[in-house]
């Protein structure tokens, strides 16, 4: 099948330098959104053959969709209504196939709502996805005769009185033969109120050419909303946000109120997870069995197992986190942060390219990049790996059971053996050897009858 996505438009109400398609619903421009839907519809021996026809923006769009390969552009230059824009991608489409019409800057359509669209294609029929709508105003109003055959569409600027009453809408989605598509679309002219080449103009012609037209409606209202406007986008963002929520929820998961979650991309529980407000999920995040995160945490492309709390305010990007561990309150995990079951990190701890063994623990204010660190080392406050020499990365290695003294510098490469223990206040740069205690600092001295010096008097004016 082909699908034919319309995003030329330029979207002058967002006040906006990016192109209306690329503004994000949910964390992902609209027309990623269409082309990643639409790309559910093919299967792997029959892929969709899609086709996005850009114009405002058209080399940005192009940039940003560049990365999904096997698409194809077709360009309108001058926006000359929606049956102009697929006239500009006729050539093409491939003939013996279907096609099916969406829209860049209606996001959120679903697949199941549009199969029955392809299914009446398929068959030699147009499907038309059609709205009843309480308020119609500004939408195109699908005309039905006294049998309810759909006849045609007539837009609101061209519609009587009475068929403004009408309350079933065009969305303006819909799917036919490509064949049949190309002769229609070749005979639309613009003598209308806009002056435009109205793609709607082709229901009458089905209708006369004797093509059925079968009309069906999207499971969701919003599937078929479309974004003018800022306010819009944010309505949408709201309504997917819920969605998700209650799909969640309908899982078995504990939000402690689904208004106050953000889910930015995949997020995959396992049973019992309970999830405080306020916390953003970006990329795929995948939480363990009886998972707990706390208020207002961000997770970022993060695996969290089963079992693990990650309490108020941290901030975790594409890192592990192991089973039974403690992460939090505070805590940064980075990318490369690899950290195994039972794991303890406390508040103000950085972690960045290491990985963490079991047991192991950095509960405050400490920063652990470019390190391997083994089971059940106590990592104390205040501890440093000195990872960068101003031009490279080395690497601190940590064996099994070691005990890291209070603001400990370590001065990469460097090794601190099996069982060693570094006394607090030392700038290691050198190798500590096993089960020993290494420690650097300063001998304390005190000086006997030392006086602090005192303010000298103002001089008298
Ligand atoms: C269109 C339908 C109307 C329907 C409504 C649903 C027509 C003539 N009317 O009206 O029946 O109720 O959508 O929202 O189709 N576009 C281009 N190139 C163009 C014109 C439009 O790519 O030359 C794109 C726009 O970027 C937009 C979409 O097509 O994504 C719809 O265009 P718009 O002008 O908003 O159509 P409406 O007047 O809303
Ligand atoms: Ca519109």
């Amino acid at each position: 099948m082909n699908v034919l996505i319309l995003a030329a438009g330029k979207g002058t109400r967002m006040k906006s330098a990016l192109p209306k398609v690329l503004h994000p619903v949910a964390g992902q421009a609209m027309v990623e959104r269409v082309v990643r839907t639409a790309r559910q519809l093919g299967t792997s021996k029959n892929p969709a053959h899609l086709v996005v026809v850009v114009g405002h923006g058209a080399a940005a769009v192009e940039q940003h969709l560049g990365s999904f390969g096997e698409l194809q552009y077709a360009l309108q230059a001058e926006q000359l209504g929606t049956g102009h824009a697929v006239r500009c991608a006729l050539q093409q489409l491939a003939d013996h196939a279907v096609t099916l019409i969406l829209y860049g800057d209606v996001p959120l359509i679903q697949v199941e709502s549009l199969k029955p669209l392809v299914d009446a294609a398929a068959q030699g029929q147009v499907g038309l996805m059609t709205l009843h709508m309480d308020n119609p105003s500004g939408y195109g109003r699908i005309l039905r005769d006294a049998q309810g055959q759909v006849v045609g569409i007539v837009e609101q600027k061209d519609a009587t009185e009475a068929q403004r009453a009408i309350t079933e809408i065009n969305t303006g989605i819909l799917a036919c033969p490509t064949a049949q598509l190309t002769h229609w679309v070749g005979q639309l002219n613009n003598q209308n109120a806009q002056g435009e080449y109205y793609l709607t103009d082709i229901i009458a012609m089905a209708h006369a050419d004797g093509v059925p037209i079968h009309t069906a409606q999207p499971a969701h209202a919003w599937e078929v909303s479309g974004v003018n406007s800022r306010q819009q986008q944010a309505e949408l963002e709201r309504i997917w946000q819920l969605h998700q929520a209650n799909a969640l929820m309908a899982q078995g998961v504990q939000l402690l109120d689904p208004a106050r979650i953000d889910i930015r991309g995949t997020l995959n529980c396992a049973g019992d997870v309970s999830i405080d407000v306020g916390c953003v999920f970006e990329g795929t995040v995948e939480l363990g069995e009886g998972v707990r995160i706390g208020p207002y945490c961000v997770l970022n492309n993060v695996r969290v197992a089963a079992g693990t709390r990650i309490e108020a305010y941290s901030h975790l990007q594409e890192a592990t986190v192991g089973a039974q561990a403690v992460i939090g309150p505070y805590a940064r995990l980075r990318p490369g942060a690899q950290l195994a079951d039972e794991v303890h990190i406390g508040n103000f701890v950085e972690v960045k390219n290491a990985t963490i063994a079991k047991a192991s623990k950095a509960n405050h204010l400490a920063y652990i990049g470019d390190a391997t660190i083994g089971e059940r080392v106590n990592v104390g406050a205040g501890t440093i790996t000195c990872n960068y020499d101003g031009a490279n990365k080395h690497r601190t290695i940590i064996e099994d059971d070691v005990f890291i003294g209070s603001d400990t510098q370590l001065v990469a490469p460097v090794t601190v053996k099996r069982g060693a223990t570094l006394g607090a206040g030392t700038t290691l740069t050198k190798d500590a050897p096993a089960d020993s205690l290494t420690v650097s600092r300063a001998k304390q001295v005190t000086i006997d009858g030392w006086k602090r010096p005192v303010k000298a008097p103002k001089p008298a004016k």
